[in-house]
């Protein structure tokens, strides 16, 4: 049972007596060279690792010499000769990357920092999960993104805000006396993928967090994470001056508004000396902001970066931002909010920007900002908990959705100007890079509710590592360190998450479709979803179904939102006869009976795809079922049952989306498209 919990560590016994003989060599023998609380976590981590692989042997010692087959020490302390041995390599080692390289037989382990040691010390331990010879290991790797962080929407009363998987695993009113191990295993499990900062409040601020009660329990949170190297962020409430404040105003250009986040800064800092700073979500839906005073983003922003700035402390402020009033189409208005500002925040200010325009739907295009802000820090928030994709029972890797978007191309500065790039900094040079995914984790036994989302979490530490990281290899990694290295189960599961996005896109939004789940949950279908306090909120505004065709015009002739990409983006998109079918209804208003490339209707189109996701969904708990016996029962189990609820609700989204979109098709179902129940 404790099997979920262990995420990705397991540390299986390696059964093989020839394999775990060969290992032995190197175990028997570790230094870890130094004393800071990072190593000390270093040698834990090793010698749990050891009791986990090798059950019946004594841990041994782990000696600080410079002997050992497994030597782990910093660039500065490496013994000449083996300096020289490595030569220039040593020098490609930036931030907290780190080398893992064999010499006369030994495996040496070396970074420029602590915590760069303690990933290389999870990569030895990945090659031995993996059962790959650490005789021929020779490993660098930099990260390219220098904060790569967690965004919890937990509130303080323990809800999360879109989780799924429990309550928040924060627990306050044991804080700060009491220190959970499972705050120790959430450090453990983010520092082996290279996660180094984690926002522990919700965007949907409460400014309590901020006043002494509270910063003394998150101050013992970051004593226990920074051993791994994990920052604490803050999620500001903009009127916190006033919440908590006891001000009239919170007018970020208010003197003593200023003075206020100043002084606040100057006592966090007191708690907590390497706070990361703030996260701020202002002037979108009900949070207060700058919009409250007549200012602007930027003024907002840098009211807060201003007071941080002594301290080193970063502003990521959101671009998530769109009026209660609906002047213009949703997706135009954080672009045309923001795209005027550039250049005029604080060098501490980054905007974090979701991955597309809209919010977090199963498939959407690159954000428009994404290439279009070369004098301000953008950073990318992708959603790792499911709230528009089945939430906690549907099974979608979403490594390939955000491949995605990482692989797109703004064409900013021509062709091959991928969003990575913006984000990696290389594209526009941006002095600070950073990436959020909002968490999926909870107080469930095995963290994230459903077993496989476990590999969404791990994913995107991967790739906010790196960025073009191949995600089928993502994939099999986490496979094998999670549940086992026999290929008769890891091949064809790598090949039911690789596909699982494409299934889920046409089960629920195929075409382009977005925003037509059910209102407000946003769980199961809803397409019919009209009226109420914003229109921008409903399913009809979005698909704008009727009679004549289907799908929000994004055109010249329509909202125009085209305009904010760049031109050759445009032409990819702009005409609905040559545009990808994934984007088709995202940016085109179509008649139900034109003929599309594929050789269908669009209605005929529709239909099929909802019914290939619905095969989709069936074959994947059919390739699940041919695993039992290779993995422990309780989380095949545990899958299983999973399964059948997405297969259930995948025909669910095909009948109540195909029914209803047929009132205005006014055409059977082609043929091959099952009968709705
Ligand atoms: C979505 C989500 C909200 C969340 C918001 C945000 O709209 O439904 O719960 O607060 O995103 O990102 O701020």
């Amino acid at each position: 049972a404790d099997k979920g919990y262990k995420l990705w560590l397991q540390y299986a016994p390696i059964a093989d007596a020839v394999q775990r003989e060969a290992y032995l060599e190197f175990f028997n023998q570790i230094s870890v060279v130094g004393n800071s609380a990072t190593h000390e976590v270093i040698r834990k981590e090793l010698r749990l690792a050891f009791s986990g692989f090798f059950p019946n042997n004594a841990v041994p010692e782990i000696g600080d010499l410079e002997s050992g087959n497994i030597w782990i020490g910093r660039s500065d302390v490496l013994p000449a000769s083996v300096k020289e041995s490595l030569g220039s390599r040593l020098s490609h080692l930036a931030g907290d990357g780190y080398m893992l390289s064999v010499y006369e037989g030994r495996v040496i382990i070396s970074s420029k920092t602590d915590v760069g040691l303690l990933y290389g010390t999870f990569a030895l331990l990945k090659a031995v999960q993996k059962r790959e010879p650490l005789a021929t290991l020779e490993i660098l790797d930099n990260p390219r993104i220098a904060t790569r962080m967690l965004n919890h929407w937990d509130n303080l009363n323990r809800t999360v805000e879109r989780g799924y998987a429990g309550f928040s695993i924060w627990n306050w009113h044991r804080l700060p006396k009491h220190i959970d191990q499972q705050y120790i295993d959430y450090a453990r499990a983010n520092a082996s993928i290279g996660i180094n900062a984690t926002s522990i409040t919700n965007v949907n601020a409460n400014a309590l967090v901020l006043t002494p009660v509270y910063l003394e329990k998150a101050a013992a949170l970051a004593d226990a994470f920074r051993p791994y190297g994990i920052r604490i962020f803050l999620t500001a409430r903009f009127n916190a001056p006033m919440q908590v404040g006891g001000l009239e105003t919170a007018d970020p250009l208010d003197p003593a508004v200023r003075e206020w986040w100043k002084e606040k800064a100057n006592e966090i800092y007191s708690f907590i000396p390497d706070f990361g700073g703030f996260l701020v979500k202002a002037d979108s839906e009900g949070q207060p902001g700058p919009h409250n005073y007549g200012r602007t983003q930027a003024d907002g922003a840098n009211a807060l970066a201003e007071a941080l700035a002594p301290h080193g402390g970063l502003v990521m402020w959101r671009a998530f931002v769109y009026s209660e009033d609906t002047p213009t189409d949703r997706t135009k208005q954080a672009f045309d909010e923001f795209k005027p500002l550039d250049g005029k925040f604080n060098d501490n200010v980054i905007v974090q920007v979701k991955n597309g325009p809209l919010d977090f739907q199963p498939r959407e295009p690159f954000h428009p900002l994404f290439g279009a802000m070369p004098e301000t820090p953008l950073m990318m928030e992708f959603q790792i908990t499911k709230e528009y994709l089945g939430q906690d029972t549907h099974w979608v890797n979403l490594a390939s959705m955000w491949e995605e978007t990482l692989q797109a191309d703004t064409f900013a500065k021509g062709k091959g100007s991928t969003v990575s790039r913006v984000l990696d900094g290389t594209l526009h040079g941006y002095k600070h890079t950073a990436i959020a995914g909002v968490a999926n984790i909870g107080t469930d036994r095995n963290w994230t509710g459903h077993p496989m989302a476990q590999a969404d979490w791990y994913s995107f530490g991967r790739l906010a590592w790196n960025p073009e990281a191949d995600i089928r290899e993502i994939a099999e990694d986490w496979l094998k360190m999670t549940f086992t290295n026999d290929p008769s189960f890891v091949d064809p599961v790598v090949d039911v998450m690789i596909k699982s996005h494409a299934i889920l896109v046409d089960y629920m939004t195929p075409l382009g479709l977005h925003h037509i789940m059910a209102r407000s949950h946003h769980w199961g279908p809803g397409p019919w979803v009209t009226g109420g306090r914003r229109d921008d909120w409903t399913a009809t505004y979005y698909h704008r179904a009727s009679e004549d065709g289907i799908g929000f015009d994004r055109t010249e002739a329509g909202s125009n939102a085209l305009e904010q990409y760049a031109p050759e983006v445009r032409d990819q998109w702009r005409n609905p006869d040559t545009i990808s079918l994934d984007y088709l209804l995202w940016f085109h208003r179509v008649a139900w009976d034109k003929p599309l490339a594929t050789g269908n209707t669009l209605w005929e189109e529709m239909a099929l795809r909802y019914q290939r996701g619905v095969e989709g969904a069936r074959w994947m708990k059919q390739t699940w079922l041919a695993q039992e016996g290779r993995i422990d029962e309780d989380r095949f189990e545990h899958v299983r049952s999973f399964l059948a609820i997405q297969v259930d609700e995948a025909e669910w989204w095909r009948d109540a989306c195909l029914l209803y979109f047929q009132q205005f098709a006014q055409q059977p179902l082609p043929s091959g498209v099952e009968a709705p129940k």
